[in-house]
């Protein structure tokens, strides 16, 4: 499970970059502002967050820490912030929803489980639910090659049985209190948002719905359609370009989450870091631009924002927080994630969130952060 979690695709040049391109970035502090108490309070399409950190969706999140997905999703709301619920989650959409208060309910990512017609089905399931807005996710039409998965042949859907009992065993047995909480929790390895997923009035198997993602993704024409159904906000996560981004922006979406998927995806693509402000000169302020990958610091907040993004999610360091101390780890990395900031805005004599720009980084004139293409 750790492999899973910290794991990337390939060679993993892209977890990697991630981070590295983070702490090549230099900050510019100024010196002697007057007091002025720090405000980390900001909105990301339309909707207030008192800290500008949401969680990533992650998915399988309840073979982490039985709390899962929901205690992910109350302790994000506890927190002022917003947990992007993953369509791969191992509860329903129905019970994370159900798990939060009504006026902080999550936000849900689409993944085309069961093709185009199961997208269609989440879509009005999630805004039945009170999901406040629908992220869809585009940079996944396979799954990534994932090689630490491959050696422990971990099977994705993640599923238990006799051999892959025998192959984990001993790992399982080293961990009482995980295997104990797991087992205690029914092993929830099943996707339960595929249950009752039809086609043509005929319900299909997990299996039959999770290869439908593979083989009837939807491209922008049906993105689009997609948008027009969920009618609220609406966000794509995965882009890298400033093309992708303009497609974004045709097709009407409120945001863009510049993400390579923690380099789980497709290896040797650009840092994060290093794709935003491609991505925001492009956007030029039509949309909110949003981004993750690596980012584990309060100065990773501050440089993502410098360079653009309104918000950032964080995906590895909200599940390590899980998989210490279920809700409460979460809450506790927010809090981390805030006290940083405090401490860090205070450093950089700039005590607001949401007025730092490019002056608040050393842009390098060969590298992609330069101000004045
Ligand atoms: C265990 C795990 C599961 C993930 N599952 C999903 C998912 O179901 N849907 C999705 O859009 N992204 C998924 N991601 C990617 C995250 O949403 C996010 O893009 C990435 O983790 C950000 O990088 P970071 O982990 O370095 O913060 C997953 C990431 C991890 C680590």
């Amino acid at each position: 499970l750790f492999d899973f979690v910290a794991g990337g695709a390939d060679d993993e040049v892209t977890v990697t970059t991630n981070r590295t391109a983070f702490a090549s970035l230099s900050l510019r502090p100024r010196m002697a502002s007057e007091y002025m108490k720090p405000n980390l309070a900001t909105s990301v399409v339309g909707q207030a967050i008192s800290i500008p950190v949401l969680t990533a969706p992650c998915g399988f999140l309840r073979i982490v820490h039985p709390d899962g997905e929901a205690g992910v999703a109350r302790a994000a709301a506890a927190e002022g912030s917003v947990s992007i619920v993953s369509a791969m989650a191992a509860t329903s959409l129905e019970d994370v929803a159900a798990a939060t208060p009504a006026d902080a309910r999550p936000w849900f990512q689409l993944y085309a489980l069961g093709g185009i017609a199961g997208a269609d089905q989440l879509v009005d399931r999630a805004r039945s639910a009170g999901y406040r807005a629908l992220v869809i996710t585009v940079d996944t039409p396979v799954p990534g090659n994932r090689e630490r998965d491959v050696r422990n042949a971990i099977p994705m859907p993640l599923s238990v049985n006799l051999s892959s009992a025998v192959r984990l065993g001993p790992s399982m047995l080293a961990h009482p209190r995980w295997l104990y909480r797991f087992i205690r929790d029914g092993m929830p390895t099943k996707l339960p948002n595929t249950l009752g997923l039809a086609i043509d009035g005929a319900r299909i198997t997990q299996e039959h719905a999770t290869r439908l993602m593979v083989t009837d993704p939807p491209a922008w024409p049906a993105i689009e359609r997609i948008r027009r159904r969920w009618g609220g906000p609406f966000l794509v996560k995965g882009v890298l370009t400033a093309e992708d981004a303009r497609r974004c922006l045709d097709i009407g979406a409120d945001g863009i989450v510049v993400s390579n998927h923690g380099g789980r995806q497709l290896d040797s693509v650009a840092a994060t870091i290093d794709a935003l402000p491609e991505v925001v000169d492009a956007v030029d302020g039509r949309a909110d631009v949003l981004l993750d990958g690596g980012v584990e610091r309060g100065t990773d907040v501050i440089k993502a924002v410098a360079l653009g993004a309104k918000a950032v999610l964080i995906g590895r360091a909200h599940v390590w927080g899980l998989a210490v101390a279920g809700e409460r780890g979460v809450s506790e990395v927010l809090r981390i994630l805030r006290d940083e900031l405090v401490r860090d805005l205070r450093l950089m004599g700039h005590p607001d969130i949401t007025t730092i720009d490019r002056s608040a980084v050393q842009l390098r004139s060969d590298g992609p952060h330069r101000s004045n293409p």
